[in-house]
């Protein structure tokens, strides 16, 4: 069974705040998303695995180690999810980036599918699967569909922000997924949101509607 990690650091805490104010415009947000997706992705690739190697320092041989060379694949589910792929590359540089465009039907909720496209290796690398907003978990529940359809083998799932009824639904679908947050809210609207939340993602990152 895949495990939930809710990421506490302080300044995950902290930047979360500043994200959900409604006071807080585009510009701020898109950087706010980027450096909470940098900072959810140390957590996320704690369990990558090292190499032993040699390195000359200025001073002596050192013995330490280096990541075994584990490929690994970035998918961000359009649109919001765009606004954490930055901020992941900074830390995993080499990873390929594969794209999912889903958006939810305001009436149904459920997720329709409009675009896709992913690298051709998918089934030999570790797949994060991104994207700020986990409300009902329809949207999640489809995107590791299709990474897994795909050939996918190893799927983590990377959220800011996750209504209770999501994490349930993705742990229903996926048992095998672990799933990383910054904070699980309380429930969701009659709409679908979630509440607290932060209002519509996609829409805050890109000063849409
Ligand atoms: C938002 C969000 C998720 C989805 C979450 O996207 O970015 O993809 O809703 O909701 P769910 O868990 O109930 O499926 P939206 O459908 O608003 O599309 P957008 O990113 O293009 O605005
Ligand atoms: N999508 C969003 O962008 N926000 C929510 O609260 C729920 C779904």
């Amino acid at each position: 069974m895949g495990n939930v990690t809710v990421i506490n650091h302080p300044l995950v805490q902290h930047k979360l705040t500043l994200l959900r104010d409604e006071k807080t415009g585009s510009k701020e947000f898109r950087e706010l998303v980027s450096e909470l997706a940098m900072l959810l992705t140390y957590e996320a690739t704690r369990d990558l695995t090292l190499s032993e190697t040699t390195v000359k320092t200025p001073v002596a041989e050192a013995r330490t180690q280096v990541l075994s060379g584990k490929k690994l694949g970035i998918v961000p589910i359009l649109r919001a999810g765009l606004g954490m792929v930055d901020g992941m590359l900074s830390l995993i540089p080499a990873a390929k980036v594969g794209h999912i465009g889903l958006y939810r039907d305001p009436e149904t909720l459920t997720p329709v599918d409009y675009y896709c496209k992913l690298p051709p290796d998918i089934s030999e690398r570790d797949i994060f699967i991104v994207d700020p907003m986990l409300a009902t978990g329809g949207s999640a529940v489809a995107g590791i569909n299709v990474v897994k359809r795909a050939g996918s083998k190893s799927v983590k799932l990377v959220c800011l922000i996750a209504a209770p009824e999501g994490i349930k639904a993705v742990r229903a679908a996926h048992p095998d997924v672990d799933v990383f947050i910054a904070a699980v809210d309380d429930h969701l609207n009659d709409h679908g949101y979630i509440v607290p939340g932060l209002g519509d993602a996609g829409d805050r990152l890109f000063g849409t509607k």
